[in-house]
């Protein structure tokens, strides 16, 4: 009996260490905010294997800006790093958990480069997560956005990822999940977090590659306040601009994909994947869109 159990934990561990995806996770709220901690507490529980590496301060709006990091002027936010730290830094009980002192795409590429090697056996990361932002990018919005510009910087550097953006959120601390567990913040992170493990388990158990090479993916919630579990929530194909014109890929009736603006607008819990091109934040053409519907085709919904 107890070798059975010995023979089935040491299979068990070595089908988990065959499959465990290698993701770095970033945003542009900064390090310690409640949504990105979220996140990589439901990456780990999902048994990925996670490095986060987020900007210490809030960097929202600031697209794809780059520069090299500077110690700190002022404290890392939420007083979680002192004035005069490193440019770099991580929390001292879990390495795993880094700071970057420049904008979320200089905070992306300490984490794939300098990180990854370091944590997952000299090897670049499987994936990368951008988000969950506190606040939806939609439409031209996503061409100021950190957590766009930190998911289209992974993308051009050949790593596959996606962008993540919340309505119902608050840049407020991860402590909060802990102190305020029934907070609206809290439920709503814990819900988004979900979601996204939903969507990742998919995608990262599709056939090589996980995406096309120099795109990546646009997804927004909608606010929790009417779509109260995660079952409540529908993910919808959509397109970031409006083009009564395009050609799309076709799915739900149609071969002009409706934009994740509508989308997320409309009653009825709705998510919304935007397949984008990582150079221009523009939407990509009807073949590329098909690749990613086939992906995601047994989590997909019409709207
Ligand atoms: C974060 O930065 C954005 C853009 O500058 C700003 O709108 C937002 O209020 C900031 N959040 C906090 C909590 O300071
Ligand atoms: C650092 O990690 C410890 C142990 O997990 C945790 O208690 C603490 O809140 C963390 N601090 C930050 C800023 O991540
Ligand atoms: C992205 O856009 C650029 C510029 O229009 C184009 O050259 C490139 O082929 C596009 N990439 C994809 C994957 O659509």
């Amino acid at each position: 009996m107890i070798l059975i159990s010995v023979i089935l934990a040491a299979l068990t561990w070595a089908v988990s260490a065959q499959t465990a995806s290698t993701i770095v996770l970033t945003n542009d709220d900064g390090w310690a905010t409640a949504l990105v901690r979220a996140q990589n507490n439901a990456l780990n529980s999902a048994g990925y294997n996670v490095v986060l590496s987020c900007p210490a301060i809030n960097e929202s709006g600031t697209g794809s800006s780059t520069a090299t990091p500077k110690v700190l002027t002022t404290p890392c936010e939420f007083d979680t790093c002192p004035v005069g730290s490193p440019a770099t830094g991580f929390n001292a009980s879990n390495p795993r958990l880094n700071y970057v002192n420049s904008f979320p795409v200089d905070a992306v590429r300490f984490g794939i480069q300098t990180l990854a090697p370091q944590f997952f056996d000299g090897s670049k990361p499987d994936f990368v997560v951008s988000g969950p932002n506190v606040g939806n990018n939609l439409g031209s919005t996503v061409l100021i956005s950190g957590t766009v510009g930190a998911a289209s910087e992974a993308a051009l550097e050949g790593i596959p990822s996606a962008a993540f953006s919340a309505a119902t959120a608050a840049q407020v601390s991860y402590t909060t999940l802990t102190t305020s567990p029934t907070s609206t913040d809290t439920e709503a992170a814990l819900i988004y977090s979900a979601l996204s493990i939903e969507l990742l388990d998919v995608l990262l158990a599709s056939s090589a590659p996980i995406l096309p090479p120099g795109i990546s993916l646009n997804v927004n919630y909608p606010s929790t306040s009417s779509c109260t579990s995660t079952s409540a929530f529908k993910f919808v194909l959509t397109r970031i601009n409006s083009d009564p014109s395009a050609t799309d890929v076709e799915t739900c009736g149609t071969t002009n994909l409706p934009t994740e603006s509508s989308v997320v607008g409309m009653s009825g819990c709705f998510s919304s994947v935007s397949v984008f091109n990582a150079s221009t934040k523009d939407d990509v053409n009807a073949a590329t869109q098909a690749v990613v519907l086939a992906k995601l085709e047994s989590i997909l919904s019409c709207s």
